[in-house]
């Protein structure tokens, strides 16, 4: 009998959230049925229509009850019955800093078969990950307003980072270049010059150094010191007005870009459209030994709930990141694969109501490629 044994919280949160975990939670069962592992799920309702019926956006132990389990897969939070922030605050954020989820990985790869709107790039030209520190900066909600309601009324909301913070977020960065590259070819970005030197892969800190001179002055610095402790690895910066110039120009520059949490969570919608759309981004919060959460990275859709026409793709592949986390890496490989292979002889787009097949389709067919 097989040991390997995992405890999943699964939060179909809103709007289309329910109907694209669903075929996730089909996909990872197939796969911890051939890959010989066990995944004990357990759903929890929490989300829009639950706020609306009782009040109460999260239970008071819900982080508590969180911390029983190895992983949470999310669906999406966001109802347009529910005024912008109180979930997207009360449910996504709350989680990430209460479980202090710190990273927010998101990969931007263009799968065969997905039109970018990008002309002429091909998957060979889009494939690489973005790490948005996931708990500090703007996201902190440090600030405040007064003389509210006035023509003097002053709003502020300040861009706040500690050294510790920065710190993990970059060592979490570096050691994923290293592991990105650690069987075979150094990265194919490199110059002659630097493989000669023994770089195997780059990364690239996004900032904003000739505007914002204190927050950068502190990611620039600790960047440039941890780097020291990673010579394998080409060090890189992009103000962040251009790194969106060359996500769209050049994306075959980046390896793995690491950023402040406002930037991150803006240059990863433009990754994503990169990649096909929200139909197939995926990503996820990461706490390296704590309890981590994969979601798809775009919202709820509310509009095409019920109607079976919503990509799963992105978050299926969220929950092959998550079995990834978990340390079931030949399942995540696999699923992978197969949902390239979806993506490359099946779907005819990656948007909803056009990919040529319902959802639970969608799901079946990944399933069913493993
Ligand atoms: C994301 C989302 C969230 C964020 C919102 C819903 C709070 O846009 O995950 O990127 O800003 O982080
Ligand atoms: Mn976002």
């Amino acid at each position: 009998m097989s040991e390997r044994k995992y405890r999943i919280a699964v939060l179909p949160g809103d709007g289309t959230g329910p109907e694209v975990t669903a075929e996730a939670v089909k996909v990872m069962k197939t796969a911890a049925e051939k890959f010989k592992f066990q995944m004990e799920m357990k759903d929890f309702d929490w989300g829009g229509d639950r706020y609306l019926a009782t009040g109460n956006v999260l239970p008071d132990d819900a982080v508590h009850q969180l911390r029983k389990f190895d992983a949470i897969l999310l669906g999406a939070i966001g109802h347009p019955k529910v005024k912008p922030g109180i979930l997207e605050k009360g449910i996504l954020l709350k989680l990430r800093f209460d479980l202090d989820q710190y990273i927010n990985l998101r990969p931007v790869k263009l799968y065969p078969g997905v039109e970018t709107p990008l002309a002429g790039k091909t998957p060979e030209d889009i494939d690489y990950v973005v790490v948005r520190e996931n708990t500090g900066g703007l996201y902190t909600g440090v600030g405040g307003i007064s003389m509210k309601g006035t023509p003097h009324e002053v709003a502020i909301q300040s861009m706040v980072y500690n050294r510790h913070q920065v710190e993990r977020c970059l060592r979490y960065a570096f050691d994923l270049v290293c592991r990105r590259h650690s069987s075979g070819k150094p990265w194919k970005g490199l110059k002659e010059k630097d493989v000669k030197e023994g770089k195997i892969g780059q990364l690239t800190l996004c900032g904003k150094t000739n505007v914002l001179t204190f927050v950068f002055d502190l990611w620039e610095r600790a960047f440039y010191e941890i780097a020291r402790e990673y010579p394998q690895v080409k060090t890189d910066y992009c103000h962040v007005d251009a790194t969106c110039m060359w996500m769209v120009k050049n994306p075959d520059w980046f390896d793995v870009i690491v950023t402040e949490n406002m930037f991150g969570d803006i240059i990863t919608d433009l990754g994503a459209i990169t990649q096909g759309g929200m139909g197939i981004a995926a990503g996820g919060n990461i706490n390296p030994k704590g309890i981590s959460m994969f979601e798809p990275i775009g919202g709820s859709a509310p509009k095409y709930t019920g109607l079976g026409v919503i990509n799963p793709l992105a978050a299926i592949c969220s929950g092959a990141m998550l079995l990834d986390f978990i340390g079931e890496s030949e399942a995540a490989d696999s699923i992978e694969k197969s949902v390239e292979l979806a993506t490359s002889t099946k779907l005819k787009s990656m948007a909803a109501g056009k990919m040529g097949y319902s959802t639970s389709e969608v799901g079946t067919m990944v399933a069913e490629n493993i």
